[in-house]
């Protein structure tokens, strides 16, 4: 049985509850992290607790622990967690909420604690960098109806559902999503990469996307090894004739794309040029 935290205790996941009246409940209204840990080692922890603390600011909640409490909790749960569900692979959810509320308003409430719920699960062991031991995906593509601050990590992701499940019901893995001028953004619960004759290439930050801290490692790791990735607006046209396409997250790392739509990338396989990234990836994600 998985190990939560709730305002400051820590207890079986099964027994862990919270009032109907909480606004994470009545509007969405908070933040999120999802950070993977692997053999009792969490990746970007500092850049996902930055992230927490910009998302919060940004909806003015007031963080209620600061970068050492999150630090030592993060650490108590990856230990815990890895202990109870006998995982070498661990993802740890966090959540702070504007909190409970009596009365259903929307304006923000005066003198409320946030709530802090945080527990940890068991993640799939990431990509190995051979092309046969790696599952790519299939993704469909649609037009992104989500709102114009997604790159506040919200717990509010109905629009990213609804696009998730729209490439689900197509039976894809993800859904890439394109703005209403046919520009990449993003996946659903991922960042997207290509590699456009011979460059890797990934949309640019704004309040279209996440700043997927993936994305982020990623480019950092790439760099060190004198490689550049380029921030700019990729098209649909070039997504669909890229010569690999790639989608990064906590807990995908760099998993390649076989197929958009009915069109596979390239021969459908993953490309050498994920192979090199990935490697590079592994042998520095642990201190960026
Ligand atoms: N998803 N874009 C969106 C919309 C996301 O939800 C995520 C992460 C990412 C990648 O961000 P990062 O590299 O920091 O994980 C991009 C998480 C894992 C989730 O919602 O479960």
């Amino acid at each position: 049985m998985a190990i939560a935290f709730l305002n400051g205790d820590f207890m079986p996941l099964e027994e862990a509850r919270i009032s109907p009246m909480d606004r994470g409940f009545l509007f969405g209204d908070g933040i999120y992290e999802v950070i993977p840990a692997h053999q009792g080692k969490a990746v970007g922890l500092q850049a996902h607790l930055q992230r927490l603390n910009d998302g919060l600011q940004a909806i003015g909640i007031a963080n209620p622990m600061n970068i050492k409490q999150w630090e030592s909790l993060v650490n108590e749960l990856v230990g815990r967690n890895s202990t109870a569900l006998e995982a070498d692979y661990v993802g740890v959810y966090l959540h702070v909420s504007r909190g409970t509320v009596m009365t259903r308003a929307h304006g923000f409430p005066d003198d409320v604690p946030p709530t802090v719920f945080a527990y940890g699960f068991a993640i799939a062991a990431p990509p190995v960098p051979q092309a046969a031991g790696v599952k790519g995906l299939h993704v469909a593509l649609s037009r992104d109806l989500r709102w114009e601050r997604c790159h506040i990590k919200s717990t509010s992701l109905l629009g990213n559902v609804l696009h998730f499940q729209d490439g689900k019901a197509q039976g894809k893995q993800e859904t890439i999503l394109v703005n209403a001028s046919d520009e990449v953004t993003e996946a659903s619960s991922c960042n997207v990469f290509a590699v456009i004759n011979g460059e890797i290439v990934t949309p640019p930050l704004d309040h279209q996307l996440l700043p997927g801290i993936t994305r982020q490692l990623i480019i950092k790791s790439l760099a060190r090894a004198g490689i550049t990735v380029t921030e700019r607006v990729v098209t649909k046209a070039e997504l669909l004739a890229a010569q690999e396409v790639w989608l990064s997250s906590s807990s995908k790392e760099i998993t390649p794309v076989l197929s958009i739509g009915d069109s596979p990338v390239a021969d459908g396989t993953p490309g050498p040029v994920w192979q090199q990234a990935i490697t590079i990836f592994n042998q520095h994600k642990y201190d960026l």
